[in-house]
């Protein structure tokens, strides 16, 4: 199986090497765990060290407010995007039909390996028929699928819900699962990563401490985190 690089330092040793090409890795977790830096990260890591062009597809924040957080990590999209290495697409509530076939000719334009969804949650809040929303979910990983992308797709979990996803479709469409958490442990909040699942490969089975920095997520892949749910 061919895998890229996360981009994440310590993830890919957890991977087993790296994200699986081509497939679709849902990226959940409760609110601040750190899903947009993950993107950024991800699609930033890939275009400047590894020349992989990206695109950032926000249903979320605004562009610009995600290219200023990144500033914080060190990291320039603006660049980035001049030279077409990266393609920040903003969505329209009124044209959220026409989010797929936007969304391909900007993959092609720039001929994007790797894309982020942030989140699918957001989307739910201008696609209010289910039927339709996951329909749409499905739309989006099967153009993403076809046009050879890997993709991140963030989905946010309910604070205190059993599930994985916001809307139970999510897991589903994707290959893989990775889960964050922001939980507490006596008089603390630690930070925590699993892999949930991941097609095709194993993969760690452990929960694994993960830190927010200067230089954005790096996984601590020798440790074990204990978190009580
Ligand atoms: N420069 C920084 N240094 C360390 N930690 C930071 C820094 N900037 C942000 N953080 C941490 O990252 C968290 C926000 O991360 P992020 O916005 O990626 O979360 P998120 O999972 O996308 O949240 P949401 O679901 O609300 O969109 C903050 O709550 C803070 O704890
Ligand atoms: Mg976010």
């Amino acid at each position: 199986m061919e895998r890229i690089r996360s981009g994440i330092p310590g993830l890919d040793k957890l991977l087993k090497g790296g994200i699986p090409k081509n497939q679709i890795i849902l990226l959940t977790g409760t609110s601040g765990t750190g899903k947009t830096i993950f993107c950024s990260q991800y699609l930033w890591t890939g275009a400047k060290k590894w020349k992989e062009p990206g695109v950032y597809l926000s249903f979320e924040e605004p562009a610009e407010k995600i290219k200023e957080s990144a500033k914080n990590f060190g990291w320039d999209f603006n660049k980035l995007e001049k030279k077409g290495m990266i393609s920040f697409m903003r969505y329209d509530p009124y044209r959220i039909e026409d989010v797929i076939d936007i969304l391909e000719s900007t993959v092609r334009e720039i001929n994007a390996k790797r894309v982020a969804i942030d989140s699918i949650s957001a989307l739910g809040l201008y696609v209010k028929d289910r039927a339709e929303l996951r329909r749409l979910i499905f739309d989006l990983s099967f153009l993403l699928r076809r046009l050879g992308c890997t993709t991140i797709l963030v989905s946010e979990i309910v604070p205190g819900s059993k599930g994985l996803s916001r809307y139970g479709v999510e897991e589903f469409v994707a290959d893989s699962v990775i889960v964050l958490y922001y939980e507490r442990l006596e008089s603390q909040f630690i930070r925590a990563i699993q892999i949930w699942k991941l097609r095709g490969s194993s993969h760690s089975q452990k929960i694994h401490p993960y830190r927010i920095g200067r230089a954005g997520i790096t996984v601590l892949p020798e440790e074990e985190a204990f978190i009580q749910k």
